[in-house]
């Protein structure tokens, strides 16, 4: 079992309790990320449910994964908050609690950086998806200059993934969500300036990408 399989419990800790400050600078970035969402939806590394309020009234039902214990808890209080159902279980991206094609929408919210093996959470995320079902995502990606580009892979290849939840500051995640097979539809660069998240988190993406109607 990996390190990103077996969690990070003390990560889960701080963030619980870092999270409220974040969200402040978040939330409209999450509103964007969630608009227009509508049917049945899985968030994958839910967290603490920062997202939750963020869900429009269209949607009918999210199923909410998250591994770490303590992040679940706050999540479960945060779904109960919440006017549309939302149940919070345990589960990576690398196995899903969810049969194939059963959710028109699955949703990544800074996650696609902490899991230890993106193509296989993204063949995940397909595989539950309707055909035509949308990927929304909101991760910190690799930098846009050789120079950020040589610090996120010294910082990747030491401290930050352990002192980080198992987070890679280096990785391409659109890059890889083209070579899962989905097709982009929307992508929206941001940066500090609009999340509040400095380097080497940022810059960030904000996407649509939808899997294909026919293989
Ligand atoms: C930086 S936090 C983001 C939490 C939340 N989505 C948000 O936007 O605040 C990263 C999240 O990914 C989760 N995570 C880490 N590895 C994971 C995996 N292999 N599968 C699913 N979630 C994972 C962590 O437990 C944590 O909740």
């Amino acid at each position: 079992m990996s390190q990103g399989e077996r969690g990070h419990p003390l990560f889960a800790r701080y963030y619980a309790r870092m999270i409220p400050m974040l969200d402040r600078d978040l939330a409209p970035t999450r509103a964007e990320l969630l608009r227009g969402v509508r049917g049945d939806v899985i968030e994958v590394g839910a967290g603490t449910g920062s997202t939750f309020p963020h869900y429009p009234p269209e949607v009918g039902r999210i199923l909410a994964v998250e591994p770490e214990g303590r992040l679940r808890e706050v999540a479960e209080d945060a779904a109960g908050r919440s006017p549309i159902p939302i149940e919070v279980v345990p589960g990576t991206a690398a196995r899903l609690p969810a049969v194939d094609a059963s959710f028109d929408v699955a949703v990544t919210s800074l996650v696609l950086c902490s899991v230890p093996d993106q193509a296989a959470a993204l063949a995940e995320l397909a595989r539950v998806l309707r055909p035509g079902g949308e990927l929304r995502f909101f991760e910190h990606v690799r930098a846009g200059t050789p120079g950020r580009q040589r610090v996120q892979d010294v910082l990747d290849a030491t401290l930050w993934p352990r002192m980080v939840g198992g987070c890679r500051t280096g990785r391409d995640t659109v890059a890889a969500v083209r070579r899962a097979g989905f097709d982009l539809e929307r992508l929206d660069r941001l940066g500090r300036a609009d999340t509040g998240m400095p380097f080497p988190a940022s810059p960030q993406v904000l996407g649509i990408a939808r899997r294909p109607s026919r293989p």
